[in-house]
């Protein structure tokens, strides 16, 4: 029997598969404070965590038989991965079991900010609402426009699947000049000539703040930014000034640089539609995320390969 830290509640039957096995020490609030994991963490063979416990070498350091992190999240950002390698420690995500998911709720936030759903929710909520009007709160039609993928990744093409039932052409960022597939243009192109651009990349020194003011400042005045990747892919205070000089028309944020805040300059504007980090926040994918996370370190413990490792 090993022993295992679970940073979080998990689906109850995919606990029990962990605890019929191992010996598990759950946290059962929301957050797991540093000090307290660096504790819990000591005596422990893997730790199963989310994306917001932030797993640094500290961390590793202070649980010196660890053998394997499991997030239960795609993006592992918030995990040293090459201190963990380092440490010969495994780290796992769980990749493919999401990408439905978060695919369907950035088309949620596509639709939502180009029709001003949340908006209109605003105005009829603060009694607002007068009358039905021709020219009264009008969006823009996706119909015949071109959607501009910055990571052509699972959930990136996955995005990109479901574009023709909107009557929109999809194009991807390319990252590398010999890519010849006419989808792929280069990302400055992608910026010029897309009406809604929609960011699927993973959080890396190379993304921090790809989406800057130089960037927004290429995009179509019409044009709408969607981001359900990670918050410091865009520079929030340069996308409150583009929006400020209208140098795009709306952004629609799943992620923000400092989670939970958000930039006090976007929380006041009507175009920009907020949510609270939900893109894989269904049922079904949650317990299928917790479930992957629960394989992967049964695997790892068991001396086998892991579903899903980080490589
Ligand atoms: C992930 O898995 O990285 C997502 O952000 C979780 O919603």
């Amino acid at each position: 029997m090993s022993r295992i830290l679970l940073t979080r509640r998990i689906p109850s039957s995919v606990f029990s598969q962990l605890e019929s096995q191992h010996t598990v020490d759950l946290n059962d609030r929301d957050s797991l404070p540093r000090e307290e994991l660096k504790r819990r963490v000591a005596d422990k063979d893997a730790l199963i965590c989310v994306l917001t416990d932030k797993i640094d070498a500290e961390v590793m350091a202070s649980g010196p038989a660890l053998k394997v992190i499991a997030t239960i999240a795609v993006g592992y950002d918030n995990i040293d991965v090459a201190a963990a390698r380092e440490r010969g420690i495994i780290v796992t995500n769980t990749p493919d079991v999401l990408t439905q998911a978060v695919a369907e709720f950035t088309w949620a936030l596509i639709l939502g900010i180009a029709r001003r759903v949340g908006e209109g929710d605003r105005l009829i909520r603060a009694g607002a609402w007068k009358r039905w009007g021709l020219d009264f709160m009008l969006g823009t039609e996706l119909h015949g426009k071109q959607l501009g993928i910055i990571g052509a990744g699972r959930i990136g093409r996955a995005v990109a699947a479901k574009a023709p039932a909107f009557g929109m052409k999809a194009v991807f960022a390319r990252r590398s000049p010999d890519v010849k597939d006419p989808a792929y243009i280069s990302l400055d192109q992608l910026l010029i000539s897309s009406d809604v651009v929609s960011i699927h990349t993973p959080q890396t020194p190379q993304t921090y703040h790809l989406i800057d003011k130089k960037a927004l400042a290429r995009m179509k005045r019409s044009a709408l930014l969607v981001n359900t990747a990670r918050g410091p892919i865009v520079d929030e205070e340069a996308l409150a000034w583009a929006l400020d000089e209208r140098l795009i028309a709306g952004a629609a944020l799943d992620v923000y640089e400092k989670e939970p805040e958000v930039h006090p300059d976007l929380l006041r504007r009507e175009n920009v539609l907020l949510a609270p980090h939900l893109g894989s926040a269904t049922r079904e994918t949650r317990t299928a995320m917790a479930e992957l996370a629960v394989r992967n370190v049964l695997a790892v413990l068991a001396g086998d390969e892991p579903l899903a490792p980080v490589t």
